[in-house]
C-alpha cells in the first residue's frame, strides 16, 4: 500500500526515484509523484494514474536535484488526483507517507486554528504541517521531526525531505516497513528491498518506533526514546533482474508458469529428497505431539491457502484447526491455549491485519509460525519461527505462485505434524513425500491446458456472475476460483462449497451463468456430482474441472469439461490450483483489463 522512496545522492535523482517507484508501483498506482531540491528549493513533480503520466511530466518539466524522494500511491484518504498525490509539502519540508494517520481530523483542525493552509483531503498533509510549525518555531528539521511522531495515531513509514537541505532525509517507521540503504557516499530510503535492488544489496530494517537521519555519509537510527540504535546492515538477495516480465506479457502469466520451478524450488527447502522424509528446522519452540489445537490467521489469498491446510492437518495429524481472516481474528479476543501454535501466513508479511494477529497471539503465550515469502519482512522478523516460501518476488496483484508456494509449505508441514503426532508410519510419510515430489511434473502437465481455456475464457466475457463449486480442499479452491475472477476481470462470482448449493445459491442457476465445479476424483467426487446433478436439472451451464476417472465416472453433459492428471488427493489443490487461475488470467486478457494492476487494488496491505 503506497511504495516510498527517498535518495541523497551523488547524480541526479530523478530517474533513479521513478526507476525505484515503477518497482514499488504493485503496492498502488493512483498517482505518482517526486520531490527534489532544485537550486535548493522544493520542487515537486506529481501526476495522476500510473508511473508513465508523471515520466511524461517529468519529459517536459525535468529535475536535476542530486537529493529527493518519491511516491506510488493506493488511495486510502482523498481520490485519486494531482492534488492529493505525494509529495505532500509545505514551504519547509515536504514527505511521503505509507499507512494511515488514524487522528489526522483532530491535528487538521489544531493546524487549520493556527493558520495552516491545506492542499489536499489527505491524512498525510498534517505530517507536512505539524514539522513545519515547529520548524516556524526555531526548531531544526530532527527536532521538528522527534518532536512531531509522537503526535501520529496509526501506521506509517514517512520520508521527510527540507528545503535549503540537500545532504538531508529523515525515514520513520510505526507498523509499515522502511529499510535503509547504504550505497558509496549515497543512501537510500525505500519501503522494501526490492526498491533499492539496483542502487543497493546493504540494507538496514527500522523497527517499529524508529526513525533514522540520513546525509550521504551514513545514516543515524534512533528508537522512540530517540536513543541511538545500533543496527548492522545485512546484505539482500532480492536482485534487480528478478523483477523483469521476460517473454510474458503479464507478471502474472509468467508468475504462474513459474509454479513448477518455485513449488519445486521450495519443496526442495522442506524435503530430504534421498530420505523421502519431512525436513523442518530443528530448533522449533513448539511440540506438534503436544498440541491440542492450532489457530491459523491470513488474508485473502493467504487465508484460503490455511483453508486447504486445516483439511491436511486435520487428516493427516489429527490436529484440531481453527482458522479465521486475520482482519475478525485480531479482534475477537479469542481465548488460546496456554502454549498453544499460531501459524499465519502471508506473501508479503507486511499485510496489517495478519500482523496484528501475530502480535495478538504473541502476546497470548502462543508459539508463533509464520509462512512467508519475504524473509526480510516484519512478520518474518516477528514470527518464532518463519517458514520461508520461496516464490521469489511476485509482481502481478493476483497472488498465484506465492498461493501454490505456501500450499506447498503447508502440505510439508502437515506431513511432519502427522509423523509427529504419530497419526503417519514412515512409509506413509514415504508415500506422501513422493506426491509431494511428483508436484512440479504434474503442474506443467496442468499449464498446458492454457490454449484451451484461453479458448474457453472467451464465453466468460459474456457474463455477470460465476459461482465455483468444491468439496473437500476443492471449496477453499472454489473461493480462490471467485476472488481470482473477480480481482482481475471485475466479473462478479462467489465460491460456495459444493453442499451449500442447495441451501440457496441455486436460486441463481440459469442458462446464463457458468458453474465452475471442480472435482478430483476423490473421496467426496461421487457427492460433488450429485450437486452437479441439480445444476444440469435446472439448466446451469457446467465447467468441469476433474480428471480423466473422474470425467468417466461424472458421464454428464457439461459445456465444457477440463482434463487434468490423475494425482494424490493430498497434491490435488496445488494442481487444480492452474487451471483456476489461468481462467480467471485468459477472461482479464479477453476483458482487456489491467491484469497485473487491477483498480482499486494493491500488492501489500499495510493498512486496515
Ligand atoms: C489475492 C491476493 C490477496 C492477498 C492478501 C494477503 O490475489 O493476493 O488476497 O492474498 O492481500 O496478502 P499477504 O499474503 O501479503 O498477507
Amino acid at each position: 500500500m503506497c511504495g516510498i522512496i527517498g535518495i541523497v545522492g551523488t547524480a541526479p535523482v530523478a530517474d533513479r526515484l521513478v526507476d525505484a517507484l515503477r518497482r514499488l508501483e504493485y503496492r498502488g498506482y493512483d498517482s505518482a509523484g517526486i520531490a527534489t531540491l532544485e537550486r535548493g528549493h522544493l520542487t515537486r513533480r506529481r501526476a495522476e494514474g500510473k508511473l508513465r503520466n508523471l515520466e511524461t511530466v517529468l519529459a517536459d518539466a525535468p529535475l536535476a536535484s542530486h537529493i529527493g524522494i518519491g511516491h506510488t500511491r493506493w488511495a486510502t484518504h482523498g481520490r485519486p488526483s494531482v492534488a492529493n498525490a505525494h509529495p505532500h509539502a509545505t514551504t519547509r519540508v515536504a514527505v511521503v507517507h505509507n499507512g494511515i494517520i488514524e487522528n489526522f481530523r483532530d491535528l487538521r483542525e489544531e493546524l487549520l486554528a493556527d493558520g495552516a493552509n491545506f492542499e489536499s483531503e489527505t491524512d498525510t498533509e498534517v505530517v507536512a504541517h505539524l514539522v513545519s510549525r515547529e520548524m516556524n518555531h526555531g526548531r531544526s528539521p530532527m527536532e521538528a521531526v522527534a518532536n512531531s511522531l509522537p503526535r501520529l495515531q496509526g501506521a506509517f513509514a514517512l520520508v521527510f525531505l527540507f528545503d535549503g537541505d540537500d545532504n538531508l532525509l529523515i525515514g520513520a517507521r510505526k507498523g509499515s516497513p522502511l529499510a535503509v540503504g547504504y550505497g558509496r557516499g549515497e543512501m537510500f530510503l525505500g519501503s522494501d528491498a526490492i526498491a533499492l535492488a539496483p542502487f543497493t544489496d546493504t540494507i538496514a530494517y527500522l523497527d517499529d518506533g524508529e526513525w533514522a537521519v540520513l546525509t550521504r555519509d551514513g545514516a543515524v537510527i534512533r528508537d522512540a526514546a530517540n536513543e541511538v540504535v545500533v543496527r548492522a546492515p545485512q546484505k539482500t538477495t532480492a536482485a534487480a533482474f528478478m523483477v523483469e516480465k521476460g517473454n510474458f506479457r503479464h507478471f502474472m502469466a509468467k508468475e504462474m508458469h513459474e509454479q513448477p520451478e518455485v513449488v519445486a524450488h521450495t519443496l526442495g527447502h522442506y524435503i530430504d529428497m534421498a530420505n523421502e522424509t519431512v525436513r523442518l528446522p530443528e530448533d522449533l519452540p513448539f511440540d506438534f505431539a503436544k498440541l491440542n489445537r492450532m489457530c491459523i490467521a491470513a488474508c485473502g489469498t493467504a487465508y484460503y491457502a490455511g483453508l486447504v491446510a486445516r483439511y491436511w492437518f486435520e487428516a493427516l495429524a489429527r490436529l484440531p484447526v481453527e482458522i479465521d481472516v486475520a482482519s475478525e481474528f485480531r479482534y475477537r479476543e479469542a481465548p488460546l491455549d496456554p502454549n498453544g501454535l499460531m501459524l499465519v501466513i502471508s506473501q508479503s508479511g507486511e499485510t496489517a491485519d495478519t500482523l496484528a494477529s501475530l502480535r495478538y497471539a504473541r502476546d497470548n503465550g502462543q508459539s508463533v509460525l509464520a509462512v512467508v515469502n519475504v524473509p526480510t519482512s516484519t512478520i518474518a522478523r516477528e514470527a518464532h519461527v518463519a517458514l520461508p516460501t520461496l516464490a521469489g518476488p511476485e509482481i502481478g496483484v493476483a497472488s498465484t505462485k506465492a498461493f501454490t508456494c505456501q500450499l506447498a509449505t503447508l502440505a510439508a508441514l502437515a506431513v511432519a505434524a502427522g509423523r509427529a503426532r504419530g497419526v503417519l508410519s514412515a512409509a506413509e510419510e514415504k508415500r506422501l513425500v513422493r506426491a509431494l515430489i511428483e508436484l512440479p511434473r504434474l503442474m506443467n502437465e496442468a499449464l498446458k491446458l492454457g490454449p484451451t481455456i484461453e479458448h474457453l475464457a472467451r464465453s466468460f466475457t459474456q457474463t455477470r456472475d460465476v459461482l465455483y463449486l468444491g468439496r473437500g480442499t476443492a471449496y477453499p479452491l472454489a473461493l480462490e476460483g471467485a476472488l481470482k475472477l473477480k480481482e482481475i476481470s471485475y466479473i462478479h462470482a462467489e465460491g460456495y462449497a459444493a453442499g451449500e448449493l442447495k441451501h440457496g445459491p441455486i436460486a441463481l442457476i440459469d442458462e446464463k451463468m457458468p458453474v465452475v465445479v471442480i472435482a478430483p476424483h476423490d473421496s467426496v467426487f461421487d457427492k460433488t456430482v450429485s450437486n452437479m446433478q441439480e445444476v444440469a436439472a435446472r439448466g446451469g451451464r457446467i465447467i468441469l474441472l476433474t480428471d480423466a476417472a473422474g470425467a468417466r465416472r461424472a458421464a454428464l453433459e457439461t459445456e465444457a469439461t477440463l482434463i487434468l492428471p490423475d494425482v494424490d488427493p493430498l497434491i490435488a489443490p496445488l494442481v487444480y490450483a492452474i487451471p483456476v487461475q489461468l481462467l480467471a488470467y485468459h477472461t482479464a486478457v479477453h476483458m482487456g483489463t489491467d491484469v497485473d494492476q487491477p483498480r482499486n487494488l494493491a500488492k501489500s496491505v499495510t493498512v486496515e
